[in-house]
């Protein structure tokens, strides 16, 4: 056993030296490839951004609450390319890796989850990789998200170059849960009893945020069809040159 974890030591310090020579040897390919992440995310929020826009003109609503993105660290890939047993070069990252760039779209309702990504997909510049619904299939762990991983191109001055992004689409509700799940995952002082019983907890809570969604998406229906009849009479007090109440408020 202890012949295991000294050779899995020396494995892993050889793929950290690895890493680190290929880091000083090579630092030029890898940051350029970061600054195309970057750019790839920049495509793909303002391509979220835009659909907001024009969704909140429509509809008078903004499906969107937050973006938030983010650019895999140096040492979260140098952990999972070690994981992986692949050698680490700009080239092998970006073949092997889907996730360095991420951007995580917190919707208001499940329904402007899958409209979005239906909206973002049917762009004709973005090319649809892989699709994970854990909304309809949650994980193990409750975890509920829509995963797009999607190839986007980017305009360089003399190329263009299709780039992975790692898209999450979810609901507040399934957020704050990732939230706080990501933080008992990432807590190793807990004792395994007590994170089994956690564990239970969040599963129980997961249930309970997914049947919330589903209410609050009928309340916003409920809410939206007066609306429509509000549109109406506005409409017909138009048509007839009544002018509405002003508002006492
Ligand atoms: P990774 O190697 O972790 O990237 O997994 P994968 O390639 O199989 O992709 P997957 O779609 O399962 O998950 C990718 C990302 O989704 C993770 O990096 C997390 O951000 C998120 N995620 C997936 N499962 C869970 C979960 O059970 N809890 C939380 N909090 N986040 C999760
Ligand atoms: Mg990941």
């Amino acid at each position: 056993m202890n012949e295991t974890n000294n050779f899995m030591t020396m494995f892993q310090n050889a793929m950290m030296r690895d890493f680190k020579s290929m880091m000083d040897d090579n630092a030029a390919p890898y940051k350029k490839l970061m600054a195309y992440y970057q750019c790839a995310i920049y495509e793909i929020e303002t391509k979220f951004r835009v659909l907001n826009e024009e969704f909140s003109l429509a509809h008078d609503r903004n499906p969107i609450e937050n973006i938030k993105t983010r650019l895999k660290s140096m040492d979260s890939i140098a952990e999972k390319m070690q994981r992986k047993g692949i050698a680490i070069s700009a080239e092998n990252i970006e073949r092997e890796l889907n996730d360095v760039a991420g951007v995580r779209v917190i919707c208001t309702f499940i329904e402007d989850i899958y409209h979005l990504a239906d909206c973002l997909l049917a762009q004709d510049d973005i090319t649809l990789i892989e699709r994970k619904d854990y909304i309809e299939n949650p994980k193990p762990s409750g975890y509920r998200s829509l995963h797009l991983i999607v190839e986007v191109p980017i305009y360089l001055e003399n190329e263009k170059r299709p780039m992975r992004v790692e898209v999450q689409l979810r609901t507040i509700s399934m957020n704050f849960w990732a939230s706080l799940e990501h933080q008992l995952r990432y807590k190793k002082s807990i004792p395994e009893n007590e994170r089994e019983a956690i564990a239970s907890e969040l599963r129980a809570c997961a249930d309970e945020n997914a049947e919330l969604d589903r209410r609050m998406q009928v309340v916003r229906k409920q809410i939206e069809s007066f609306q429509q009849e509000d549109d109406n009479s506005s409409e017909l007090m138009k048509l007839f040159g009544i002018k509405p109440k002003a508002n006492l408020l």
